[in-house]
């Protein structure tokens, strides 16, 4: 399977010309899966609530996910990327997956960062695992790296890759991912945004690059340095991700002893 990671820099509101870009950049490459950002097409540190509502689309009527889809058929592959998705008075932080002959799913971000919680409703949706039949796969979006149970989940349910839209402002998740892969045996594909978003009133964001795909085995297959506008590729094997024996005596999912997690699963501490 052929992967694409694309590393952009929106520019906050200008989801034509964000989209546009994304278009341009993908012309010449060729892949079975492409990868895109948390947000790609409106960026991220939004000013107030009223631009949310204005950048707020459907899912799946809505234009960022028919760009998507119109490219997925075009590249006749799967593309994930994330948007703000509306559903009546709510906004969620979303990353869609779509396919050659159109829609697959939509995630709907569980673990809020910063002043995502001034804009976003929490996802309200289980972690679903979508199986096209090339690859089993599995949507998390950025601040979701910070909790294992995600990436485990997905992997209890069958995932072989994890699709990672993100807009990282801190620089740790990159080398975690290494550890989520390892500890699941998967692929996890982090798709990242460079330069900065900046307020009216002056406060800003920097972004941390680093896009990458990294293997069941915690090896980076490529990565992408901090501040480059560039899409990566590399081909992977799924299947791998099937074979979860550490050593003989070792399955890394039946290993498991659930019975005294209890803790994981509930609120209280
Ligand atoms: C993040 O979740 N965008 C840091």
């Amino acid at each position: 399977m052929h992967i694409a990671v694309l590393q952009n820099q929106p520019h906050i509101g200008a989801v034509d010309a964000n989209l546009a870009a994304v278009q341009s950049a993908v012309e010449d490459v060729a892949f079975d899966l492409l990868v895109l950002p948390e947000l790609f097409a409106t960026g991220y540190f939004f000013h107030d609530q009223s631009q949310v509502r204005r950048l707020g689309e459907q899912v799946p009527d809505g234009l960022t996910t028919r760009f998507l889809m119109e490219l997925a058929a075009t590249k006749k592959a799967l593309v994930c990327g994330g948007l703000v998705e509306r559903e009546g008075d709510r906004f969620y932080n979303s990353a869609v997956l779509v396919g050659p002959e159109g829609f697959i799913g939509c995630y709907r971000k569980l673990h809020l960062f910063y002043e995502e919680k001034l804009w976003f409703a929490p996802g309200d949706r289980p972690l679903e695992v979508y199986d096209w039949g090339t690859a089993r796969i599995g949507m998390m979006v950025c601040y979701d790296w910070r909790f294992p149970e995600v990436a485990r989940v997905l992997a209890l349910k069958g995932a072989q890759v994890l699709l990672h839209p993100t807009n990282l402002v801190q620089p740790y998740c990159q080398d975690a991912m290494i550890t989520r892969c390892l500890e699941n045996r998967v692929f996890a594909v982090t798709a990242n945004r460079v330069g900065s978003d900046t307020k009216p009133d002056g406060s800003s964001l920097t972004f941390t690059g680093r896009s990458q795909v990294v293997s069941p085995r915690g090896e980076v297959l490529c990565r992408t340095n901090v501040d480059d506008e560039t899409v990566l590729t590399v081909d992977i094997d799924p299947g791998e991700a099937d074979d979860k024996l550490v050593t003989e005596h070792n399955h890394l999912l039946s290993d498991r002893r659930p019975e005294y997690y209890d803790p994981v699963t509930g609120k209280q501490l």
